[in-house]
């Protein structure tokens, strides 16, 4: 059993409220490598910018309790050691199950997302609510998720289909009775590889403010939350290509796109794939350009500041640098 707050870790209370009066989103940043989260916490370092660490159930299971609750507390040793006070909250991403979220929290975690975007209306609702009593009983925060996302959440999905979108009214009433401190919507973004599909002029579609507005209108200072934000670089993508791999082109969300929705409603803005394909596609590069190497740090030294440049980038498109 690990409390957050000895790990050095807050909820996201605080951190939603300032970033929903100063009109910015806080990074929330999935890691599955000691690169990716070193480079991160570099990042946000030197821009002093509240983050998330994004862990999913399955990468929790994978590290365990300890190395989990270790890490995130790594990672709030090395800001304070830099004689500074950022926020960090540890969330787990997409629980999918009450027991998921207990683990967590048992863990160590200052934050819990519910998924039951999947269950019918009420079994969302009633979900959310066993979670949230028992996470705001140990002082964690509970987000739920209402509309499904496109992509790992619904594999084999084409194209934005309209049924898919977060329904305004709906997400009202769900915010008044589940309980949940914040709530991730389906405008428009979409989990993984494939999200934008170009109109036939080119141009990319823009996501539906309108429903965040709405929201906001009828909630005001209610935190939203968006996941399937990464942008998925072209660069690391021909990368990936040229050095073995084989991935379709494809379209992510645009920087504009983020960046205007967080200065709306939107207080958490979630980013994997692009964390993913920069490691990934540069892993690849270097060993192709070093056939002879024998120890994994011929990549893993260098992989590290191209993390903490993407990150920089993310900080800078959320808007959330010295906000700590
Ligand atoms: P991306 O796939 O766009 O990085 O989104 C990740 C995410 O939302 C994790 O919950």
């Amino acid at each position: 059993m690990y409390n957050y707050e000895e790990l050095g870790l807050v909820n996201t209370k605080e951190m939603f409220d300032k970033a929903y009066r100063e009109g910015y989103a806080v990074p929330a940043l999935n890691f599955v490598t000691i690169e990716q989260l070193n480079g991160m916490i570099d990042a946000v370092i030197e821009k002093r910018s509240p983050v998330i660490l994004l862990v999913s159930p399955n990468l929790h299971r994978q590290l365990g309790h300890e190395m989990t609750a270790r890490l995130a507390q790594v990672a709030t040793d090395r800001i304070k050691n830099a004689g500074l006070n950022i926020p960090v909250a540890l969330h787990l991403d997409h629980g999918m199950t009450f027991e998921q979220c207990v683990a967590a929290i048992e863990g160590g975690f200052s934050s819990v997302m519910i998924d039951g975007s999947k269950l019918p209306f009420e079994e969302n609702i009633a979900l959310t609510k066993k979670v949230a009593e028992y996470a705001h009983a140990r002082n964690v925060t509970v987000e739920a998720e209402l509309g499904i996302l496109k992509g790992k959440e619904e594999e084999g999905t084409e194209g934005t289909n309209e049924s898919m979108y977060t329904d305004p009214v709906m997400a009202v009433d769900f915010i008044e009775r589940s309980g949940c401190d914040s709530l991730a919507i389906s405008i428009g973004t979409c989990h993984g590889l494939v999200k934008m599909v170009p109109r036939e002029d080119g141009t990319l579609p823009e996501l539906k403010y309108d429903i965040l507005q709405y929201i906001s209108d009828k909630k005001p200072g209610f935190p939203i939350v968006l996941h399937g934000c990464s942008n998925i670089s072209q660069t690391y993508v021909d990368m990936i290509n040229q050095h073995g791999g084989h991935i379709e082109k494809t379209v992510g969300i645009p920087d504009e796109q983020v960046r205007k929705a967080a200065g709306l409603a939107v207080c958490k803005i979630n980013i994997a794939t692009d964390g993913w394909i920069c490691g990934l596609a540069n892993t690849r590069r270097i060993l192709d350009e070093e056939p002879g190497a024998i120890d994994s740090r011929c990549f893993t030294l260098k992989i590290r500041p191209l993390m903490k440049e993407l990150y920089l980038h993310k900080i800078e498109i959320m808007g959330s640098g010295n906000r700590a």
